[in-house]
C-alpha cells in the first residue's frame, strides 16, 4: 500500500478502507509516514470530509495506537462526561458526586490543561491535601466501594491523536469536524469509557462558534460511539455567557458545594441535571430522562450527594471540612467589586474574554509550566438579561495583585449594560442520542 494513493482516493472525494485508515495511522504512530505525506491527507479530509463510517475506523485505528486503561476490575457501566470547553464550566466537579450518589460508577481521568482556569484536578487540588496519585488497584477500589474516583492522566494513550493534532495545529487542518470528532471520541475510548455524555459547547466562549457546527460536531461524535459500541448522547448548551457565576479554581469549588447543596446557580444546576440524568440513563439506573431527573433531584435534595462529595474529599486525602466551611479553600487577598455605570439591563457578558480576564489575575495557565493562583477569579454578580442599578455590583474581583487593571478593562470593555431590556439566552440548544 501506497500512502499517495490514499491521499489521491480523498483527494477525489473517495471512501477510504479500514486498511487505508490503519496504514495512514500505522505509519502515523511509528513515523513511516512522512509529516508532509500526513499533512496532504489531513487537507484532503479537510476538503472532502468522511463518511460516519470512516471516522469510527480512524477512531477505532487511534484508539488502538496506545494504551487502553484497563477498567475491567470496576463493576458496573462506566459512564464518562466530555466537554468541549467553556469559561466557568464546574459541571465535573457536581455531576461526580450526583451520578455516583445515583448508583453510576465515575472512574474520571482528568487532566490539567492550559485555558481561563486549571483543569477539574487543579480545582481538586484547592481542597488542602487532596491528591490524584492514586495505583490502578486503589482507582478501582474507590470506584468499587464509593463509586466515585478521579485519577491523573497516565499511560501512553492514542499517540497518533497527539501527533496529528500537532500537524493539524500547523496546516490549518483543526477545524475539520470528522478530525475533532474521531480526536476526542478517541481518547474517552482509550480511557475506558463504556457509555458517553458530551456537552457541546455553542457561542461566543466556545469552541463551535455557532449552533449549526456544534449541532454537526455533536452528530458526528454521537455517530462515532454508537458505530463502535458505545452508548452515546450529547446535548448542545450555550457558551454565550460563562456557566454559572464563578470563574476561578477555589471559587469553582464553592460553586460546586452550593449546587450540590441545591443552593447553585440557575443555569450551572440545569446543565447538571440535563447531562446528569443522561449520565444515569446511559449507565442503566434508569430507564427514561425523566426518571433520571426525578433520582438526580433527590440525591440533591436529601444531601447524598454533598455527603458523597465529603467522603470522596477524604478518601483521596483531602480536607473534608471545606465543604461545611468553604473559608478552608484558598482565597484571595483582595475582593474588588466591579460597578455598573448606568441603570439597564446585562446585554452580554462575553464568554471568552471574562475567562481571559479571570487568566490575567492568575487563575489559568497560557502555557504548560505556568503556575495557577487558586484563590484568585471572577464572581459575576449579574448573567444576561438581569436588571442592574448604576452602582450595584457586576462582578467581583478575587485578587492577589497580579493583572487587576487588566482584568478591570476587560470587564468594562465586556460585560454590557444597555437600557433595552435583554433576554437571557437559552441554556440548551439540542440534544442529540
Ligand atoms: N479537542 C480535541 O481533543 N481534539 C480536537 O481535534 C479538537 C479539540
Ligand atoms: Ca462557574
Amino acid at each position: 500500500m501506497r500512502m499517495v494513493d490514499i491521499i489521491t482516493k480523498k483527494r477525489d472525494g473517495g471512501r477510504l478502507s479500514e486498511e487505508e485508515i490503519r496504514f495512514f495511522i500505522n505509519g502515523i504512530t511509528d513515523d513511516s509516514v512522512p509529516d508532509y505525506q500526513a499533512s496532504a491527507l489531513l487537507m484532503a479530509i479537510y476538503f472532502e470530509g468522511m463518511a460516519e463510517e470512516e471516522q469510527a475506523l480512524l477512531t477505532e485505528a487511534m484508539v488502538d495506537s496506545g494504551d487502553r486503561i484497563d477498567l475491567s476490575g470496576i463493576e458496573g457501566t462506566l459512564v464518562d462526561k466530555h466537554s468541549t470547553g467553556g469559561v466557568g464550566d464546574t459541571t465535573t466537579l457536581i455531576l461526580g458526586p450526583i451520578v455516583a450518589a445515583c448508583g453510576v460508577p465515575v472512574a474520571k481521568m482528568s487532566g490539567r490543561g492550559l485555558g481561563h482556569t486549571g483543569g477539574t484536578l487543579d480545582k481538586l487540588e484547592s481542597i488542602d491535601g487532596f491528591h490524584i496519585e492514586l495505583t490502578e488497584k486503589q482507582f478501582a477500589d474507590q470506584v468499587n466501594n464509593l463509586k466515585l474516583a478521579v485519577i491523573g492522566q497516565s499511560g501512553n494513550l492514542t499517540p497518533a491523536d497527539k501527533k496529528l493534532y500537532a500537524l493539524r495545529d500547523v496546516t490549518a487542518t483543526v477545524d475539520s469536524i470528522p478530525l475533532i470528532a474521531s480526536s476526542i471520541m478517541s481518547k474517552k475510548i482509550a480511557a475506558g469509557a463504556d457509555a458517553i455524555v458530551l456537552d457541546v459547547k455553542t457561542g461566543e466562549g466556545a469552541f463551535m462558534k455557532t449552533e449549526e457546527d456544534a449541532r454537526r460536531l455533536a452528530e458526528a461524535m454521537v455517530g462515532i460511539g454508537n458505530a463502535v459500541g458505545r452508548k452515546t448522547m450529547a446535548v448542545i448548551s450555550d457558551m454565550s455567557q460563562p456557566l454559572g457565576y464563578a470563574i476561578g479554581n477555589a471559587l469553582e469549588v464553592k460553586e460546586a458545594i452550593e449546587t450540590l447543596r441545591g443552593e447553585g446557580p440557575e443555569d450551572l444546576t440545569r446543565l447538571c441535571v440535563e447531562l446528569g440524568s443522561r449520565m444515569v440513563v446511559a449507565g442503566g439506573k434508569a430507564g427514561s430522562i425523566g426518571e433520571a431527573e426525578g433520582m438526580i433531584q433527590k440525591v440533591i435534595n436529601d444531601g447524598s450527594a454533598l455527603a458523597l462529595f465529603r467522603k470522596f474529599i477524604e478518601a483521596q486525602g483531602g480536607n473534608p471540612e471545606i465543604v461545611d466551611d468553604p473559608a478552608k479553600l484558598p482565597s484571595a487577598s483582595e475582593v474588588i467589586e466591579f460597578k455598573a455605570e448606568a441603570d439597564g439591563y446585562v446585554q452580554s457578558i462575553g464568554a471568552d474574554d471574562i475567562g481571559l480576564a479571570a487568566m490575567h489575575l492568575g487563575a489559568g495557565r497560557a502555557t504548560k509550566d505556568e503556575q495557577i493562583d487558586l484563590g484568585v477569579g471572577i464572581v459575576l454578580k449579574k448573567k444576561v438579561g438581569d436588571a442592574v442599578e448604576k452602582g450595584e455590583p457586576l462582578a467581583e474581583i478575587h485578587t492577589n495583585g497580579k493583572g487587576t487593571d487588566t482584568a478591570i478593562g476587560m470587564l468594562r470593555e465586556h460585560i454590557i449594560v444597555g437600557p433595552e431590556k435583554a433576554d437571557a439566552p437559552a441554556l440548551i440548544h439540542g440534544d442529540i442520542q
